[in-house]
């Protein structure tokens, strides 16, 4: 059974999809801040399987005792938390709450709970202004900004955790830029009020909710001037979670090898896109125009990111399969056939 933190959120309903297909059991606890119960309507539907749904907020250290005992876990995959950058800059106390004190909690209740599996969701963010192209796992970590820093925190107790028990088996997955959607058009990103990130601004374009894109920027030393980014279909990086499940499963703890059993894994495809390829390939796919003003640099941006995922590969023998068509193209049929995300 496995306890997914946050799994009805955009991230954490795909992977509870792939979950359900791999045949794991999935109890979602989530406090439903940043999303709708209806995602996981729809992973049912979806997977023609049910799974076990606990209302409930991860700085409750009771809430998850009781909900971990309940499911049977043997293993959580933590996705809940806050994730937006401009507001964790305005709200830094409130980001260090939910994010830090919820997963100390988290870890807390397993630790009741003799629960040792665990897979965290952290982010490309933690490395900050790249010094150098592709990033790799031991790129120097520099978050610039609360959320930032609220995932570098997390990582580093979660190290300290391993330190003091060997037993237990972590994963620490820095996500690149997650996009696109689950090709049956039924579950995907739905942002509250404005989008900050791009692909989903774009989908509002083109579905008509907004006039036109504001592109931060196009002086920047890149192929066109405008951002590169690691764009990641939402699907294959909730296949790293999986692959990241069993890689720990495999852990052989006779092994005495002291790294094994917590691992920091970028999950990337190494492959950057500029905001106008972006733009250029969603027009492709959803045969709309979309329009755009060139607009000043957005602050705390950065030129150019993207992984080098090969240690994936290595210790997950995972790849990212689906390409930025492929991202645009369900991104599309989400937006397009749920204009108003999940409510009706
Ligand atoms: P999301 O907001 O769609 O999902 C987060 C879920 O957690 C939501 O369902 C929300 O209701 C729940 N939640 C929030 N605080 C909670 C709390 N205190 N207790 C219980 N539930 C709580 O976000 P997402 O895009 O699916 O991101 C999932 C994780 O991946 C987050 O930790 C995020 O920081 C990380 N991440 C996301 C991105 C991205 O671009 N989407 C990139 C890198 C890392
Ligand atoms: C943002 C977050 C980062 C997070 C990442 C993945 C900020 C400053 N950073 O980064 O912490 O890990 O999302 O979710 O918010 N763009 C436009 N117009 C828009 C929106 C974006 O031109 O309306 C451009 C940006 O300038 C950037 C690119 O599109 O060049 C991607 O932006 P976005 O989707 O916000 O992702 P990140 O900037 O990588």
């Amino acid at each position: 059974m496995i306890f997914v933190t946050g799994g009805a959120g955009y991230i954490g309903s795909h992977t509870c999809v792939e979950l359900l297909n791999a045949g794991y059991d999935v109890t979602v606890f989530d406090n439903f801040s940043n999303s709708s119960p209806e995602a996981l309507v729809r992973v049912q539907r979806i997977t023609g399987r049910k799974l076990q749904i606990i209302q409930g907020d991860c700085r409750d250290r009771s809430a998850l005792i009781a909900a971990l005992q309940q499911s049977r876990a043997n293993a959580v995959i933590h996705f809940a938390g806050l994730k937006a950058v401009g507001e964790s800059v305005s709200k830094p106390l409130n980001y260090y709450d939910h994010n830090v004190v919820g997963a100390l909690r988290l870890l807390e209740a397993m630790q009741t709970c003799h629960v040792q599996t665990i897979v965290f969701s952290s982010s490309a963010t933690v490395y900050g202004d790249p010094v150098y192209l592709p990033i790799t796992e031991d790129h120097p970590l520099s978050p610039t900004n609360p959320y930032g820093r609220s995932k570098w925190m997390i990582e580093e107790i979660l190290r300290d955790a391993y330190r003091s028990d060997s037993l237990m088996r972590i994963c620490i997955l820095r996500y690149f830029n997650p996009v696109g959607a689950h090709d049956s058009g039924l579950i995907g990103e739905d942002p509250q009020g404005i989008p900050n990130n791009l692909m989903p601004f774009i989908a509002q374009v083109a579905v008509g909710r907004r006039e036109h894109l504001n592109i931060w920027g196009n002086d920047y030393s890149t192929h066109d001037g405008t951002g590169v980014r690691d764009y990641i279909h939402v699907v294959d990086l909730a296949i790293g979670h999986i692959r990241a499940l069993a890689a720990l499963k495999n852990i052989n703890s006779a092994q005495n090898d002291q790294s094994s059993g917590c691992m920091t894994v970028n999950l990337g495809t190494g492959q950057g896109y500029s905001v106008m390829d972006v733009l250029r390939a969603y027009e492709k796919v959803s045969g709309c125009r979309i329009p755009y003003q060139i607009a000043p640099r957005r602050s705390g941006d950065i030129a150019a990111c993207y992984a080098d995922p090969q240690l994936a590969s290595q210790v997950l023998g995972w790849k990212a399969r689906f390409d930025l068509e492929a991202m645009c193209r369900d991104s599309w049929r989400w937006q397009s056939g749920n204009p108003s995300g999940y409510q009706q």
